[in-house]
């Protein structure tokens, strides 16, 4: 353990506050950002475990539980006790069938619908940032400036390359959020555009994108040469043969060589019913105490903070920080 100087210690304080406040009130191309290497759309628990797999966030875990980010923060500066008291009062609410017991379709049911909730938040948080006169309602020229800094697609027509292609396809995905046409998005319809992965209306919109990106040959179907793409090169042997059984395994589901249709969404589009179903056997291995595979609630308040955070866990997250910090100077 080393030791630091008390003013010290007070600085990467702030130093972690203010870096923690810039991340989450950068929205700008947060849209763009969130993709996978291959290209397909991130999954909702794609921060569940860091790359390489050595660490798992229990953030992941306690948002899937209070279905929001922000709750999620507010429980972690909470004592144990009150976090326990409150996830009394939710398990309550997660056990439908009143046995006083959570089983696993309860939990799956309950993780579902906080998955939309935490789309429904984030989709808020952008409404507010790029709804520059607060009327609740996000334009195209908002979006453009919130977005990519430009007061009119019009007058920066020729800015060119990279972006222009992006704002082609918002602007598809904008026309399909639109579901009543009159060129606006309202907090609903901004739901869909902010998350087109996790809403059926936007689905085909999404295979025309992919195959426009990737369908080199134009015969509606991607190839896995088509499918690995740009990618190639920065692939190992190793890595390749991990994409080819993904991709003759896992998407190809007719065995026919290529991806075609609802093949290609299976890639593109998490399956937000499998992260669930995940996510319900990772709290019944952290949780099911006595194997009878359902939760007591006594199982769930003994393991609170494997559901909800506690002071705790925030305590730890502030020296893994300062450890950090320490590291880059
Ligand atoms: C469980 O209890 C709640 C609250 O008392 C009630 O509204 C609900 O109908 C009950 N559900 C079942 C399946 O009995």
């Amino acid at each position: 353990m080393y030791t630091m100087c008390p003013v010290l210690f007070f600085f990467f304080l702030i130093l972690a506050n203010k870096i923690n406040a810039g991340v989450m009130h950068s929205h700008s191309n947060d849209i763009h950002k969130e993709r996978e290497s291959d290209g397909a759309y991130s999954p909702r628990d794609h921060a569940h475990y860091s790359e390489d797999g050595d660490e798992h966030h229990s953030e992941f875990d306690h948002e899937a539980i209070l279905g929001s980010h922000k709750d999620a923060e507010e429980y972690d500066h909470l004592p144990p006790e009150e976090a326990k008291r409150r996830l009394a009062i939710l398990i309550t609410k997660m056990d439908y069938n009143n046995d006083s017991h959570i089983d696993r379709n309860e939990l799956k049911a309950w993780i579902i619908r906080s998955f939309k909730m935490l789309s429904e938040e984030e989709a808020r948080d952008r409404l507010e940032d790029a709804d520059e006169n607060h009327d609740g309602k996000v334009t195209w020229e908002e979006y453009l400036s919130d977005t990519y800094g430009l007061d009119s697609y019009e007058n920066n027509i020729d800015l060119g390359g990279e972006n222009e292609h992006l704002i082609e396809e918002d602007k598809t995905m904008w026309k399909a959020a639109d579901t009543n046409g009159d060129g606006v998005l309202d907090s609903q319809e901004w739901i869909s555009f902010s998350h087109p992965e996790e809403h059926p209306i936007m689905l085909p919109i999404i295979l025309e994108q992919t195959l426009k990106d990737k369908d080199k040959d134009g015969d509606g179907a991607i190839s896995f040469q088509e499918y690995i793409g740009n990618r190639g090169g920065d692939l190992g042997k190793d890595e390749l043969i991990s994409e080819k059984s993904k991709f003759d395994d896992t998407f190809d589901k007719n065995h026919d060589g290529k991806l075609e249709g609802n093949e290609i969404l299976s890639w593109v589009v998490p399956s937000n019913d499998e992260i669930a179903q995940e996510e319900v056997d990772h709290l019944f291995v952290h949780s099911d105490d006595n194997h009878d595979d359902t939760l007591s609630f006594e199982e769930i308040i003994e393991h609170h903070d494997t559901f909800v955070g506690s002071e705790v866990t925030d305590y730890g997250d502030h020296l893994h920080n300062i450890h950090h910090f320490e590291d880059e100077l």
